[in-house]
């Protein structure tokens, strides 16, 4: 068998016909809202990247400290044969993990973007010509059918993105990822954990504007597969601490009134000078949050570890007994 194989679960129009109904839904709703998952084409997911290298950009760095850390530790708890990764980008913190796992067979992480899972594929396969990678193009927030590939299987969730699902979306997604487990299998969670409201400002709000440009990438995806006419230089960025729901919001502003037609979808939306529209949450959590939200999916906190400075934390959670 080749070493790489990739499967697009989604069918060849699903892209399309799911970012119309976002595009739809969300600009004719008030507030206007996206959801983050379409900032990711070749471009979002280039300028993700450029943002974990930031200086003000902490999360990459402190994920990264408890992975080589924790690794074998993870190694010892799990024994996976097979890693899981859910929105696997670049898949480059994994690498601490895929070191410190003596009895990995397959590993098969899933994204929604093509070209950073073809991207990590070749770089991984050039470093591990013996590891079997199995990409999946899907969504995570829908049912997911994994191959079958040897057990025990470590799903991991890297990086914080479970933040960017809203709460009634979490409990929907932990729902299913606990449908993936076994007894003996595990869910390892990233979560960048609540703290002073300006380092997490400044986090999402960068001097050298790498995430503006990130956030105003989602209407260049607007533009490419929708035709819509918009200009990203039209808005402004914006990144606010939601002190009550303990999220960070990313919003674009429009910089006057205007239009923004879309005629695929036979839809002209309307932006008065200075209104926004919500493109991202990145929720930060604590200890207790995060073990009452595994509870609510069947799960259980069986370790939890930070970085140094109690940036952020990894979970290791089972099947609830
Ligand atoms: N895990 C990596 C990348 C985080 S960026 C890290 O920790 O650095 C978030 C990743 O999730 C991107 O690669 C994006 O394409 C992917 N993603 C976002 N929403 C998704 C969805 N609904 N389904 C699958 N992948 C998704
Ligand atoms: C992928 N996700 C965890 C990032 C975050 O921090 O919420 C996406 C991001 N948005 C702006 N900067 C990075």
């Amino acid at each position: 068998m080749s070493p790489f194989q990739l499967t697009r679960t989604l069918p060849e129009d699903a892209t399309g016909a799911a970012l119309s109904e976002d595009v739809l839904q969300g600009l004719t709703s008030t507030p206007k809202v996206l959801p983050p998952k379409w900032f990711y084409d070749a471009r979002g997911s280039e300028l993700f990247e450029e943002i974990t290298r930031l200086p003000e950009y902490y999360p990459t760095r402190a994920e990264r400290e408890i992975l080589i850390a924790r690794a074998p530790a993870i190694a010892a708890a799990t024994g996976a044969r097979t890693l899981v990764e859910l929105g696997s980008g670049s898949s480059e913190k994994t690498r601490h993990l895929l070191d410190a796992l003596p009895g990995l067979r397959s590993y098969l992480p899933v994204d929604v973007s093509e070209s950073a899972l073809t991207g990590a594929a070749e770089a991984l396969l050039r470093e591990r010509p013996a590891l079997q990678v199995h990409a999946l193009i899907a969504d995570f927030t829908q049912e997911l059918i994994l191959p079958d590939t040897p057990g025990p299987r470590l799903v991991a969730f890297l990086g914080g993105t479970i933040g960017n699902l809203l709460p009634p979306e979490r409990a929907l997604f932990l729902r299913s990822v606990r449908t993936l487990l076994r007894p003996g299998d595990a869910l390892l969670l990233g979560t960048d954990l609540v703290k002073d409201e300006e380092v997490l400002v400044r986090a999402y709000d960068d001097a050298r504007g790498v995430t503006a440009e990130f956030n105003k990438n989602v209407l260049n995806v607007l533009a490419r597969e929708l035709d819509a006419d918009v200009d990203p230089a039209d808005f402004d960025h914006v990144a606010l601490w939601d002190r009550e729901r303990e999220w960070i919001e990313m919003r674009l502003r429009a910089r006057s009134a205007l239009t923004v037609k879309i005629p695929a979808l036979n839809l002209v939306v309307a932006f008065e000078e200075g209104e926004e529209l919500r493109t991202e949450v990145s929720a930060k959590f604590r200890r207790e949050g995060v073990a009452a939200e595994l509870a609510g999916a069947g799960m259980e906190l069986s370790r939890w570890w930070t970085d140094e400075r109690g940036r952020f934390a990894l979970s290791l959670a089972t099947v609830a007994s």
